[in-house]
């Protein structure tokens, strides 16, 4: 079988024709055997391809890190949540909300309270934490009648996986899974900027009227509330002209 034919880049060797540069045509005229050595010396060059046993241990060497770098979700019961885990929820909070980590509180240790039996989902990526969320239970007394309130909260997503939705499908459902539960009542208390965002992903009305206090002292907090059984659904009212008062801020 013939060769195939040589590819040639300038048929016309010998000749000194000025020719502009195409990559970059502000460059001045040079002559076309120089803009042919120009052109040979850009082309990529072939590489020989890799033997089938490299790109076996190639995979096999990077395989455990595309492993790590998968994000899946986790949850874990009161009590459970790993100790990797849980210093990079605290160490993130301590950061962002100082003021719960001051004073008394400086030696802080807790992510919340844990009387209020924290639930704990997560989406990590190996040990990393890229967005976490818990469930509170917390029996609330209020207008002489008692509730059991089961609240999302310390909701975080560090910031390099902000806005890819991980938050909000974690706020989607802890909502899904309290409304499934015996609470009385869903309550999200958060800062007035993150309403919207609150709104949209857990579906629960917004109660502008509410008030909560913690403490002893008003948060200031947007409410969203959910009141899911009929106990809670006849004291309607209470929750809109009395302040919810809280221990602790949610
Ligand atoms: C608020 C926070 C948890 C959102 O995390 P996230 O993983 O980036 O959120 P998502 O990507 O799931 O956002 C879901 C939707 O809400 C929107 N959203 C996110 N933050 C918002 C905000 N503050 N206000 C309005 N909308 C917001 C997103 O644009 C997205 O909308 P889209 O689906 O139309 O794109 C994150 O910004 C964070 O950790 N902030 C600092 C801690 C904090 O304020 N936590 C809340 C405590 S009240």
């Amino acid at each position: 079988m013939a060769p195939p034919p040589r590819r040639t880049l300038h048929a016309r060797a010998g000749t000194t024709d000025r020719v502009r540069n195409h990559h970059n045509p502000r460059l001045p005229l040079v002559d076309s055997r120089r803009a042919d050595r120009i052109h040979r010396n850009s082309l990529p060059t072939t590489t020989p391809r890799p033997h089938h046993r490299d790109i076996r241990s190639l995979v096999r060497r990077i395989r455990p890190r595309l492993g790590a770098m998968d994000v899946r979700y986790v949850e874990y019961a009161p009590g459970e949540l790993p100790a990797v885990l849980k210093a990079q929820v605290l160490s993130f909070l301590r950061i962002v909300w100082p003021e719960g980590f001051t004073g008394e509180l400086r030696y802080r240790d807790w992510i919340t309270n844990p009387s209020y039996e924290p639930h704990h989902l997560l989406y990590v990526a190996g040990d990393l934490v890229v967005s976490h969320l818990e469930i509170v239970h917390v029996d609330l007394p209020h207008q002489g009648t008692t509730y059991k309130l089961a609240a999302p909260t310390s909701v975080l997503t560090f910031p390099s996986f902000r806005g890819e939705g991980w938050a909000g499908r974690l706020v989607e459902s802890a909502c899904r899974r309290i409304e499934a539960s015996n609470a009385d009542l869903g309550l999200i208390c958060c800062d007035p900027h993150n309403q919207p965002f609150y709104a949209k992903t857990s579906g629960w009305p917004t109660a502008p009227e509410a008030t909560v206090v913690a403490d002893g002292f008003p948060t200031g907090q947007a409410v969203l509330m959910r009141l899911l059984t009929p106990k809670a659904q006849h004291h309607q009212a209470d929750f809109r002209h009395s302040p919810i008062h809280l221990k602790d801020e949610l």
